[in-house]
């Protein structure tokens, strides 16, 4: 996924060094090229060995290598870079870089750098409180840079508080939204809905359904990557929300509805893959539910249909369906297509192994008014690709 990409890690003095050599191992995984940059600080919390081992790079600690190769490195490394991510960032870096000071391998690199820069703060939380260092952040924001906010709970030093870094995990995400993908969506707006919808019988029970959200999900991530401004409104679900999306949490039916209702007219793109429950109780109170010859008996009635409702007011929206079937699944889906009046839809065959609710890949038959593509079985974050390839095609 990131082959061909560069990224440099620039590593500061603080006890959250170790935690660098998790995400370079990540990066490598996902075939990045990395190099590492070290401060003299660093290197009392972390040996470079552990770094070029995991990258296959020397780890840069001295402008003044003498074991190098004569090229000016800070340069030519701050050219190749595809990303500059700084951390940890001590107090210390952070000042220097702020005020335009280029007295070591990494802060003269990170001057040379013209790429999308990121600084993770991580320090005792008086020290990143003060307000210096919070001039020093600003000032950084205001030349572009991006900050990725310390976490807050138990430091190193013992205090509680904002200050941690953040794990390798979310530092990844960041690299993964500037460069994790070509940004053919940059400028579209993206609404995904996902997950199931719940439908109150009584304040205990509810009617609802198996879907988990991780197609959804998937496609919300995959056009966040891509540069769109995502929304994802989700039913309830047991999954990582994706990061950098703006959620918009439902549970029934009319709140989907409503939230959708609110936003669908400055979208360029709408993605319902949600799995709204078709029924829902005509009364909830429990005292309500009709006594028919000694047996309890629960009236329904359909709950709204989102899709339907939203593409029958559409104006430049591409407007893209699911349709779960258990037979006859391109024949409904065209159906569904034509009745809701739809620009795509994906069509899953329940009964196919690997489809479907709850499983980490899905076998997916895109159709439009003029075509069916059937997509091979993939992993949810391949079929959302290809859904949003599809729909780049048409738009
Ligand atoms: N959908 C919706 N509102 C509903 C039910 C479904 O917006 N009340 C959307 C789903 O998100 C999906 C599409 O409609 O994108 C198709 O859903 P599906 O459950 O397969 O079909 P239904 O519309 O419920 O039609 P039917 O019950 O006749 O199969």
């Amino acid at each position: 996924m990131l082959k061909g990409k560069t990224v440099v890690l620039g590593v500061t003095g603080s006890i959250a060094a170790y935690k660098i050599a998790n995400l370079a191992s990540a990066l490598v995984k996902k075939h990045c090229s990395v190099h590492v940059i070290m401060t003299k600080n660093a290197t009392n919390f972390i040996n470079p060995i552990t770094f070029e081992t995991l990258t296959g790079h020397k780890c840069l600690v001295d402008t003044f290598d003498r074991n190098f190769e004569f090229s000016v490195e800070h340069v030519s490394l701050a050219k190749q870079a595809d990303l500059f991510l700084v951390a940890p960032a001590s107090a210390n870096v952070i000042g220097k870089i702020a005020s335009g000071i280029a007295d070591d391998m990494l802060t003269t690199t990170i001057m040379a750098a013209k790429c999308p820069k990121i600084i993770a703060p991580a320090m005792n939380t008086n020290m990143f409180e003060n307000p210096i260092v919070q001039d020093n952040i600003e000032k950084l924001k205001g030349y572009g840079y991006e900050i990725v906010e310390p976490a807050s709970g138990y430091l190193a030093c013992g205090d509680t508080g904002k200050g941690k870094m953040p794990e390798p995990e979310v530092l990844l995400s960041y690299i993964m939204k500037h460069i994790g993908c070509k940004k053919d969506l940059a400028g579209k707006k993206v609404l995904v809905t996902a997950g199931p919808t719940m439908e109150k019988i009584d304040p205990v029970r509810f009617i609802s359904n198996h879907s988990t959200g991780k197609m959804g999900y998937a496609i919300a991530n995959n056009a966040m990557l891509r540069g769109a401004d995502v929304t994802l409104v989700t039913g309830r679900t047991y999954i990582k929300k994706p990061d950098f999306v703006k959620i918009v949490d439902v549970t029934s039916a009319q709140e989907m509805f409503e939230a959708v209702d609110r936003i669908f007219d400055e979208q360029d793109i709408v993605i319902m893959s949600a799995a709204v429950a078709d029924y829902r109780p005509k009364l909830v109170a429990e005292e309500k539910i009709k006594k028919q010859s000694g047996e309890s008996v629960l009236e329904l009635e359909r709950t709204k249909d989102i899709l339907g409702t939203m593409s029958d007011r559409k104006k430049n929206q591409f407007v893209c369906g699911f349709s779960m079937e258990t037979e006859n699944m391109v024949e409904n889906s065209k159906a569904k297509l034509e009745k809701k009046k739809l620009d795509m839809i994906c069509a899953n065959n329940l009964k196919v192994p690997g489809a479907g609710f709850g499983t980490d890949t899905n076998v997916v038959t895109i159709i439009t008014s003029d075509d069916v593509t059937e997509l091979p079985l993939q992993s949810k974050e391949e079929v959302a690709s290809s859904i949003l390839d599809m729909i780049l095609s048409r738009i």
